[in-house]
């Protein structure tokens, strides 16, 4: 035997009244009339709105359970769809019978009032059940659908890269380590160090900072390839914009270059965006009522606009020329605070801003070097970009891979790498090296953009930060 046959909430709301219909939900609020009536209004997740369901006294079950049902109760409705003498909706469902699947009471913490987003994450096993955690839920799903249609349409091919690694593709040593060992009495080497090689993986191993240096070898034998998945930063950053964990989508292309990079990242944000804004308006008007009044405008302009787009010099005399005083003052080879992003794409240009070619030294090990040392008094850019969104700052980070054997050892050493640790990239520039570029998109910053949400931990479902990691 199977649940019974329901429709979702969703369909029914857009459905014409006269048609017996089956719904399942959670009570969201319940008003009980003095004419012997309730009203009770249900929420699937499969949309914004609620349903009305009108419960008459006649039910057998009215006084016993009906008429006390509190808000966290689920249960499945029976009835007619018929249209609606209230305000606020066209149909409600005339119940001819309400089963109570789950009863809730008075503890229930998601009562129809407003919570702080403090508290909230306090309870994110129940905040889901909220209008706002199922809005931000329902976009951070289509913003998946569209990151995987954006680039299938563009023959990129999906490839699954390892979490657990041995090599730390951005140089900054801020990974989480893997190890079977009994971290009380490890076992160690004549010299009193910790012997790796009697861990699982006879070495050190770690959990990803970025899908990329294994993306490289697939693009380097297929194309074009993307990679999504989580990735773990051990960075002891308490901003809104930083996670311990977070998911990041990065695409990889042979025979590309750091402009083609750049419109890569430019129509691919643009997808999500107008993605989003085709299959997501309810939402996106309930958050922008709740967080921003301009959030669908400002979509909308950056779907049909070019980002500005400048180099890392042209940027750093823009601000120095600013007048602004930032609390980080502006010089050639610093790297941009998020103040001076925000300068950038709020006040300067009003809209999205792709910075190419950052000092060398602030940057990765395996960008591009470039060739204008003397431009800068000595100091060589690499060809990186990011792209800065406004409220946001950087939302992709990105470059030209070095695709030269010599210089790549160089950059690793000149970072205090092993060039024996990369071995096996550094293969790929020994067996038919290509031009070839990627990025990385943070899927938090991008939801937080797209929803307007303040905080990142209010995008993904159980945030991972230093001190935290409840549930
Ligand atoms: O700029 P990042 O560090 O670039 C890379 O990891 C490259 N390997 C990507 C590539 O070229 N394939 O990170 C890329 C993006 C950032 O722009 C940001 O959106 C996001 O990942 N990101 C974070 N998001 C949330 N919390 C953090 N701690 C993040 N660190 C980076
Ligand atoms: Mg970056």
């Amino acid at each position: 035997m199977s649940f019974p046959k329901r429709a979702l909430i969703k369909e029914l709301l857009a459905s014409q009244p006269g048609t017996a219909v089956t719904l399942a939900g959670w009570v969201k609020t319940v008003r009980v009339s003095k004419g012997g009536f309730s009203f009770v209004t249900v929420n699937d997740g499969t949309c914004q709105a609620s349903i009305q369901v009108v419960a008459d006294k006649v039910l057998p079950n009215y006084e016993g359970e009906v008429s006390r049902l509190l808000a966290g109760a689920s249960v499945l409705v029976r009835g007619d769809l018929v249209a609606s003498q209230g305000k606020g909706q066209t149909v409600e469902v005339k119940a001819s019978e309400v089963t109570v699947l789950g009863k809730a009471d008075e503890t229930f913490p998601i009562q129809p009032k407003k919570h702080t987003m403090e508290f909230l994450r306090e309870v994110a096993h129940l905040r889901p059940r909220t209008n706002l955690f199922g809005a931000v839920a329902r976009v951070r799903n289509e913003v998946c659908r569209a990151i995987h249609e954006f680039f299938q349409g563009e023959s990129f091919l999906y490839v699954n890269t390892p979490i657990i690694t041995a090599s730390d593709c951005e140089g900054a040593g801020q990974m989480f380590r893997v190890s079977t060992l009994d971290p009380a009495q490890p076992p160690r080497t004549p010299e009193g160090t910790v012997d790796y090689a009697q861990d699982f993986f006879s070495k050190q191993a770690f959990l990803t900072v970025s899908g990329q240096l294994e993306g490289e070898t697939y693009a380097c034998a297929l194309g074009r390839i993307y990679t999504f998945g989580p990735t773990f930063r051990a960075e002891n950053s308490n901003t809104p914009r930083h996670l311990a964990e977070f998911w990041m989508v990065e695409p990889e292309a042979a025979f590309a270059d750091l402009d083609d990079d750049a419109d890569l990242a430019e129509r691919f944000l643009k997808h999500i965006f107008r993605s989003v804004l085709a299959r997501c308006p309810e939402d996106l008007k309930f958050l922008a009522e709740r967080n921003d009044p301009t959030l669908v405008d400002t979509l909308k302009a950056i779907v049909d606009s070019d980002f500005a787009r400048l180099s890392y010099t042209e940027a750093v005399e823009l601000l120095k020329a600013s007048g602004k005083a930032f609390e980080f003052p502006v010089s050639w080879g610093m790297d941009l605070q998020t103040e001076h992003e925000r300068w950038l794409t709020e006040e300067k240009f009003k809209k999205p801003v792709i910075v190419m070619n950052y000092p060398a030294k602030i940057k990765a090990f395996y960008m591009r070097l470039n060739d204008d040392a003397a431009q800068h008094g000595g100091e060589p850019t690499v060809a990186a970009m990011d792209v800065l969104m406004p409220k946001i700052g950087e939302i992709i980070g990105g470059s030209q891979r070095e695709d030269r054997l010599e210089l790549l050892e160089s950059r690793l050493k000149a970072q205090g790498l092993e060039p024996e640790d990369y071995w096996w990239y550094l293969d790929l520039r020994r067996y038919g090296s290509v031009p070839h570029a990627g990025f990385g998109l943070g899927l938090e910053r991008a939801v937080q953009f797209v929803t307007g949400m303040s905080n990142i931990r209010d995008v993904i479902p159980y945030p991972r930060v230093p001190r935290s990691a409840e549930f």
